[in-house]
C-alpha cells in the first residue's frame, strides 16, 4: 500500500528484526535450524549454537551462502563452564544479544521402572530445563540493556498433557512452561518478554526414527490437520513472538500443533 508522505502512518510498531542479534540453541537441526534460517532471512544476525560442531558450522555456512549473517559455535548447553565463554565470543563477533531462543532438547523413552531411569531423568532435565535457565542468565545483561529483550523457550504439547513412558521429558516440558511464566513475571519490569511455544508432532531429527506410515497414521488419528508439521511452521511462530511489535505478549504459551490438543475425537 502506498502512503502519502504527508499523512501519518497507519501503524507504528515495528515488524522487523533486521540487525537484531539472536541466539538459537540446538540450531544444527530441525526447529532450531529452521528458526536460525528464518531469523537470518529477516535480517537478524544469528548465533547458531549446537553440541554438534559440524552441524552448527553447516547451518551458519548455509545462512552465509544465502547472504545472511551468522556465526556457528559448538556448545553443549549442559556444560556450565563453557556457556559464558562461548557467548562472550558470539557477542564479540556479532554484538550484544537481543533475542534468545532456548530450543535445544532431547527425548528418551523411559518407563518409571527402568534401571536407567534416574540417569535419563537427570540428562533430560539438564538439557531441556536447567540449561534454559543457564542461557537466560548468560544473556540477561544484554537482554535488559534496551528494555526490549525477547526470550522464547521451546516447550511441547508434552508440557500440557502427557504420554506414557516419557515422564522425564513430560516433566521437563511442564517445567519449561513454569519457568517461562515465572521469568515473564520477574523480567517484565526490565522490559524483557518471555514466552513458550508448544510444538505438536514435527518432522525433525527428534522424530526421524518414526517410520513415515506410523507418522501418517498418528497424525490422521490425533491432529485436526491430519499431518505432521514442518520445522518452519514452528519457526514462524517463534519469529512472531520476537518482533518489536510483540511488545505486550509475555508469559504466553503458544500451541502450534495442527490441532492435536483440541481434538477429542
Ligand atoms: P532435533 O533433534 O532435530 O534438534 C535438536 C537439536 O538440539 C540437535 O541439533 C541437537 O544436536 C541439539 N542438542 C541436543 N542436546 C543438546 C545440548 N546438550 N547442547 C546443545 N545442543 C543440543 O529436534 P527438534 O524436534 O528440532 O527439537 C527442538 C525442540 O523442539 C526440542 O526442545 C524439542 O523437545 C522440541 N519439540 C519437538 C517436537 C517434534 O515433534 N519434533 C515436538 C515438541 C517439541
Amino acid at each position: 500500500m502506498s502512503t502519502d508522505a504527508a499523512s501519518p502512518p497507519l501503524a507504528s510498531l515495528e515488524r522487523s528484526i533486521r540487525e537484531r542479534v539472536a541466539v538459537v540453541t540446538g540450531a544444527a537441526s530441525g526447529i532450531g535450524r529452521a528458526t536460525a534460517r528464518l531469523f537470518a532471512h529477516e535480517g537478524a544476525r544469528v548465533v547458531v549454537l549446537d553440541r554438534d560442531a559440524v552441524g552448527a558450522a553447516r547451518v551458519s555456512d548455509e545462512i552465509r551462502a544465502a547472504g545472511g549473517t551468522a556465526r556457528g559455535f559448538a556448545l553443549d548447553v549442559t556444560e556450565a563452564a563453557r556457556v559464558s565463554a562461548v557467548l562472550a565470543e558470539a557477542r564479540e563477533a556479532l554484538g550484544p544479544i537481543d533475542i534468545l531462543v532456548n530450543n535445544a532438547g532431547i527425548v528418551r523413552a523411559t518407563p518409571i521402572g527402568a534401571a536407567d531411569f534416574e540417569a535419563a531423568w537427570d540428562a533430560t532435565l539438564a538439557v531441556n530445563l536447567t540449561a534454559q535457565t543457564r542461557l537466560v542468565r548468560a544473556c540477561l545483561e544484554d537482554l535488559c540493556r534496551r528494555r526490549e529483550g525477547r526470550i522464547v523457550n521451546i516447550a511441547s504439547t508434552e508440557g500440557l498433557g502427557a504420554t506414557a513412558f516419557a515422564s522425564p521429558y513430560t516433566a521437563s516440558k511442564h517445567g519449561v512452561i513454569g519457568l517461562t511464566r515465572a521469568l515473564a513475571v520477574e523480567l517484565g519490569a526490565a522490559g524483557v518478554t518471555v514466552n513458550a511455544v508448544c510444538p505438536g508432532p514435527i518432522r525433525t531429527g527428534m522424530t526421524a526414527a518414526i517410520p513415515d506410515d506410523a507418522k501418517a497414521k498418528y497424525a490422521k488419528r490425533r491432529t485436526a490437520l491430519g499431518r505432521y508439521g514442518e520445522p518452519e511452521e514452528i519457526a514462524h511462530m517463534v519469529l512472531s513472538l520476537v518482533l518489536p511489535a510483540a511488545s505486550f505478549v509475555t508469559g504466553a504459551v503458544l500451541v502450534v500443533d495442527g490441532g492435536l490438543t483440541i481434538r477429542n475425537a
